[in-house]
């Protein structure tokens, strides 16, 4: 006897076939047990094949060449190269630093995605990138988001100002959601208190192969890939995050990835500019930005279109524009995104409840190629074959759609200095770029810039013997040698090549 739960409605084999994913219906009928038929029963009936249909079609159509008209195109007012707040930093600094101590900022990392350059089997929160403390990205993360605190307060330890925790939210996917909380449990969420760290999963969308069928992630399994990092839009509502966010009184969630461990989570300053200098107060944005200065490069412009702030990728950017140059020489489009957002709570609720806007981040996906192991069903020999690293067809929803329910004072820019603040890990050791290896590098020589802006000395140095300062010693470096746990004079004299010296918080690690 077949039970009902095992049996397709008729309406729905109707769309499957109309669809062109009888496939879907084979795959079904070489199910055995009763309990992997019912269950993919339930998967097909939660598949939106028009949705599929169409972003297949679209996905298919999608012009290389630029679409977006020039004459529409112009720079973000508030953009904010580094040197132009030098004398303002103390006081902006400040603002943000009050925030921060009175737990008015989240932070928000994107932990959801498929990781597929790094090739690495598990959450890419969890990778190592093999400095002396052997720290994952997450133990990174958290350690910087506590260290700022500390450091907020003890700014602040004279003033009469009531501390509170800022939480901490970790944007998962379906498949590693267990996985990172698992992790960050064994880890005794690395000194995170649980009533201050919220896990949530994104919402995902079928892979398709190139004739716009459904894959498989296992014979019984749909593959289900996360629907970008502006699945997160979605995600905050959906599981009550910016509710929470109200309820603690947070008025900005400083969104990133997972992969830069030297992202300066709830850095002071950007918190003091976004909220000082932008002209939509309580409904501002931030994103800091790296000074684009090579017209080629590949990186995502932020811009005004259509009198609304974009980020536009390279490929879909004018080419007469691409090459424009100031009086002296700077690019005039030079803002290169690096995902370090700063959102305003306030504007996210206020957009996240138009049902039409809504409406439009599901229109907005966009199409990418990426590769992973999967299964497909071979028409000839009426099989499903296993397939390793099978490039297929993804659809994302980028975060910077929210800019659209927006206006054009809506985003403020405040340039970085990329060695300090951008070593992304995207791909595995065999590649010369965004890899562990750069990460570690750049991480090492920003501890050494650290000691030696504070008067101390390096002896015997050399790149490859890094130096690591945990975040839960200093922040940013300030008050480095406040710390006892730091000698002024650090010498590399016994330490060889490819090893390091790591100086911990002998308190708190
Ligand atoms: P990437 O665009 O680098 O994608 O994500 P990825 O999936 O991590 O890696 P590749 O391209 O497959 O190698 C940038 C950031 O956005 C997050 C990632 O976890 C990373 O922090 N992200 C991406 C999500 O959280 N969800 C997604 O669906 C996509």
């Amino acid at each position: 006897m077949v039970s009902k739960e095992e049996e397709l409605p008729n309406d729905l084999i109707q769309k499957i076939t109309e669809k062109n994913q009888t496939h879907l219906l084979e795959a079904l009928k070489r199910l055995k047990s009763s309990e992997e038929k019912k269950n993919f029963v339930s998967q097909l009936k939660s598949i939106d094949f028009d949705l599929m249909s169409n972003l297949f079609e679209q996905g298919k159509n999608a012009k290389l060449e630029t679409i977006y008209n020039p004459t529409s195109i112009s720079k973000i007012e508030s953009q904010y190269p580094k040197e132009s707040i030098l004398s303002e930093k103390e006081k902006l600094s400040q603002i943000g630093v009050e925030y921060i101590a009175q737990g008015k900022v989240a932070t928000l990392i994107l932990s959801g995605g498929l990781g597929t350059r790094l090739g690495f089997n598990h959450p890419k929160g969890e990778y190592n990138i093999k400095l002396p403390s052997n720290k994952s990205l997450f133990n990174y993360f958290a350690n910087r988001f506590l260290g700022c605190q500390l450091m907020c307060r003890q700014k602040l330890k004279d003033k009469k100002i009531e501390f509170k925790d800022c939480p901490l939210f970790i944007m998962t996917s379906t498949q590693n959601d267990a996985d990172v909380r698992e992790f960050f449990k064994k880890n005794k969420n690395f000194g995170i208190k649980d009533e201050n760290i919220f896990f949530f999963p994104q919402g995902e969308i079928c892979a398709l192969d190139d004739e716009g069928k459904i894959l498989l992630e296992t014979p019984s399994k749909i593959f289900k890939a996360p629907d970008g990092n502006g699945g997160c839009l979605l995600a905050l509502k959906k599981h009550g995050i910016i509710d929470v966010c109200l309820k603690r009184g947070v008025e900005f969630i400083n969104i990133t990835a997972i992969d830069n461990p030297l992202y300066k989570l709830m850095d002071p300053l950007f918190i003091g500019i976004t909220v000082s200098k932008g002209k939509n107060g309580k409904d501002q944005m931030g994103a800091k930005y790296i000074k684009k200065t090579d017209p080629e490069q590949k990186v995502g412009y932020f811009l005004i279109y259509k009198d609304k702030p974009m980020m536009l990728d390279y490929m879909e950017f004018p080419e007469k524009l691409k090459y424009a140059k100031l009086d002296n020489g700077d690019l005039v489009y030079n803002a290169a995104n690096i995902l370090d957002y700063l959102i305003s709570v306030n504007f996210l609720k206020k957009a996240l409840c138009e049902e039409e806007n809504i409406k439009k981040l599901l229109n907005s996906f966009h199409h990418v190629k990426k590769k992973m192991n999967c299964f497909v069903f071979n028409k000839e020999k009426n099989n499903l074959e296993e397939k390793t690293n099978f490039e297929f067809n993804k659809y994302e929803m980028f975060l910077n759609s929210i800019f659209e329910f927006s206006n054009k004072d809506g985003l403020l820019l405040l340039e970085i200095e990329e060695m300090d603040e951008f070593a992304p890990v995207k791909n595995d050791e065999t590649k010369d770029k965004c890899t562990a290896a750069t990460a570690r590098l750049q991480m090492s020589n920003l501890c050494k810039k650290w000691v030696k802006e504070n008067g101390g000395q390096i002896l015997n140095d050399s790149p490859k013997k890094y130096l690591e300062i945990s975040f839960l010693v200093s922040y940013d470096g300030s008050d480095l040698f406040n710390n006892k746990d730091v000698p002024k004079s650090i010498d590399f004299k016994d330490i060889k090549e490819g090893e390091g010296i790591y100086i911990k918080n002998k308190n708190l690690e």
